[in-house]
């Protein structure tokens, strides 16, 4: 979840330097995008390797507790703390997502902090062949030295990830502190040639007279019928620790929680139903949203559900805590909605732990991920999903369902092109042969004139998706966009949408983001209802209009006895006054925010889920070029659109 409110400055200066500074600087080999030469880089892990060698030596068991021995300990711990003191962070980090995420996220601190520890830990276990709870007690002390987070959050995290991080550095050959901290922060190390890669398959060409790209399906308005409705909702990360007298600013990644002491002041107690600060949602907020949706939505045709089931309290997740997350949250979704066909994806929260999806070939039970599939496969399938899905969700978390008819929805797991999933480390291309899988269902799809939904947690172009996963993903949609009507995301928590181009710079595709349920962080829960042209024999399946709907959380926590009033924020054709939702138009649309800034603000508060913080903050320049560049960006990197709306944008501004 990006934190605009507070640190978008500094993420988009970042943004700006890597991208449009000295191109010189940038691809001078063995220099990152912050100026930090790869052989420093190196020596500051060579050095803390060496550090911490020699204090191992020092605690060997066996030494004799002599004065001279006892000096050598303390000599070796004091070059270690001087070691320490050049990687330390000034403060710790609030979030374990790094995408625009803090002040402290991707600064060259935390790059040559992470070399250092990658480093030696890559040492330690190749060279001094540590393992186990060797391993994971060096990583701890690493990790609380450095002040990364608090001290119980460094141990939990580690315990649970350092198998796995042993088992990829021991079975990828190359792998060194360049390839690992530029996977996940592309500014840290100067390119990673082995991460990129090229699906090997054959798509066939684009049909003749089928591409969507240009205004030919836009020529039909779609026949007075009824709309299809479909309802989106995601990421409720819902808390089973979350107290309404809980501490909302308790410098951990998740606040709001039992024991993490009182609030200091009256103005850090939480809400009643959430808190715009880093706190996720008691189960009575996702009640509350079912009776509303129970009350108010009896027409809904098909409900997908984009992710995120489990709470923000990352550090303590385990297998039995997020299955039992899990299975409650998905069977009281089918008591609630009843007959009404779900379609659910997971999220990146549901794996223990965090993040980490293992490709299928990896079948140890204590590094695969066979346990959530299993136990998505089987809710899933209980309640709402044919039998013949099973094999590729057991697989790799995805599947297909034909809903009608002429209509299909392709649920992904997109997680395999996460940068924080470690398995993208041990073999990047298309894991768990998604992609491949991807378009033999296109093909097939586009054979038998179908139109298709994709579904996806991760919206296309995020800062945290492996470029080349992403630059082939874009390359599918490209090839099938007269097949795929539309696609749905979840995991930033805002409202958003991103427009993809073809070669030309023809718009010819839309992903729609669906907001949160959780509050988490700066935003008013919210869901999301799409009206489809659908109900009729020459359906398009494309998305004719967007409704936005949520509740104002700071008058629902100032009314704790009351019900919170939901309201629909907009209607997106009339209140943003676009002809219709084709790409076409949204993309003229985005160039109007470029040059109308009333618009651009209004256009912000929704994308804020019209909480308190987005209007009190506004969108300022920087905001505005993140805003927009992200609407138009669906590969990492690739911003050829947004430099386009750059000029507008740029030569408007005083
Ligand atoms: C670690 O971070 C905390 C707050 O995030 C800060 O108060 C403290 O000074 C830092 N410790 C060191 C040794 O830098
Ligand atoms: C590394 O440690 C493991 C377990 O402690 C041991 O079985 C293995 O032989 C060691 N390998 C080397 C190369 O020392
Ligand atoms: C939300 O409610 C608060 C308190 O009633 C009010 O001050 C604020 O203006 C409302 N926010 C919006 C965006 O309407
Ligand atoms: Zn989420
Ligand atoms: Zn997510």
């Amino acid at each position: 979840m990006e934190r605009l409110a507070i640190v978008v400055v500094l993420s988009v200066a970042l943004f700006v330097f890597a991208c449009s500074g000295d191109a010189n600087d940038a691809t001078r080999p063995g220099v990152n995008s912050f100026g930090q030469r790869t052989e420093d880089l190196a020596r500051v892990a060579a050095e803390l390797t060496e550090a911490l060698a020699a204090v191992e030596a020092t605690r060997a068991p066996g030494l004799q507790a002599g004065t001279a021995s006892r000096a050598a300990a303390a000599a070796a711990e004091a070059r270690l703390e001087q070691v320490m003191e050049t990687i330390r962070l000034p403060e710790r980090m609030r979030f374990f997502s790094l995408q625009s995420t803090g002040p402290d996220a991707r600064t060259p601190r935390l790059c040559r902090l992470c070399h250092a520890v990658a480093g030696a830990v890559v040492t330690a276990i190749r060279v001094q062949n540590r393992t186990g709870p060797a391993l994971a007690s060096m990583v701890d002390e690493l990790c609380i030295k450095a002040n990364v987070t608090s001290p119980h959050i460094c141990t939990g995290m580690i315990d649970s990830n350092t198998p796995i991080v042993e088992y990829i550095v021991r079975n990828t050959p190359g792998l060194d502190s360049g390839a690992i901290c530029g996977t996940f922060m592309p500014e840290c190390a100067d390119g990673v040639a082995s991460m990129r890669w090229a699906l090997n398959k054959d798509m066939g060409a684009k049909p003749p007279g089928q591409i969507r790209s240009t205004m030919l399906d836009l020529k039909d308005p779609p026949p007075p019928v009824e709309p299809y409705r479909v309802l989106q909702i995601t990421d409720y990360h819902w808390d089973s620790e979350y107290s309404p007298d809980g501490n909302a600013n308790c410098g951990e990644p998740t606040c709001c929680r039992k024991n993490q002491g009182a609030p200091p002041t009256p103005e850090d107690r939480a809400g009643r139903w959430g808190d715009y600060r880093s706190c996720d949602i008691p189960w009575e907020t996702v009640e509350e949203f079912i009776k509303h949706t129970q009350e108010k939505l009896h027409n809904v045709d098909l409900i997908y559900f984009t992710g995120d089931v489990v709470d923000h309290g990352v550090w303590e997740t385990s297998r039995e805590k997020n299955e039992y997350r899990i299975r409650y949250t998905f069977r009281v979704m089918k008591e609630s909605f009843g007959d009404t066909l779900i379609l659910p994806l997971v999220g990146n929260h549901e794996p223990h732990p965090l993040n980490i999806f293992a490709p299928d070939y990896i079948t140890d039970d204590a590094l695969s991920t066979r346990w959530l599939y299993e136990v998505l496969a089987d809710e899933w399938i209980t309640h709402w999903l044919p039998e013949d899905t099973r094999a590729t969700i057991l697989k790799g978390g995805y599947y297909t369902v034909l809903v009608r008819p002429g209509f299909r929805v392709v649920a992904l797991n997109n997680m395999y092109c996460y940068t924080l999933n470690w398995w993208v480390l041990h073999d990047p291309v298309d894991p768990s042969g998604q992609l491949a899988w991807l378009i033999d269902v296109l093909l097939a799809a586009e054979a038998a004139k179908e139109k298709v939904h994709i579904l996806a947690h991760i919206p296309p172009g995020n800062d945290d998706c492996l470029e080349s996963w992403g630059r082939e993903f874009a390359k599918i949609v490209d090839r099938f966009s007269a097949t795929i009507s539309a696609q749905f995301n979840g995991h930033t928590h805002v409202d958003d949408l991103s427009i993809f181009y073809d070669e030309y710079g023809r718009p010819n595709n839309v992903a729609f983001n669906g907001g949160s349920l959780t509050t988490y962080a700066d935003v008013n829960p919210n869901y999301k209802l799409y009206l489809v042209d659908g109900n009729h024999e020459h359906a398009t399946w494309n998305v004719l209009d967007a409704e936005l709907w949520g509740f104002n959380l700071t008058k629902a926590n100032e009314n704790p006895d009351l019900r919170p009033e939901w309201y629909r924020m907009y209607s997106f054709k009339e209140t943003f006054n676009v002809e219709s939702l084709h790409p076409f138009h949204l993309d003229k649309f985005i160039g109007r925010l470029t040059t109308d800034n009333q618009l651009l603000q209004q256009y912000y508060w929704y994308h804020m889920l019209d909480s308190d913080v987005g209007h009190l903050t506004g969108c300022d320049q920087i905001c505005a070029e993140r805003l927009i560049c992200n609407s138009v960006t669906t590969i990492t990197n690739e911003i050829d659109q947004c430099e386009r709306y750059f000029k507008t944008l740029r030569a408007q501004s005083p």
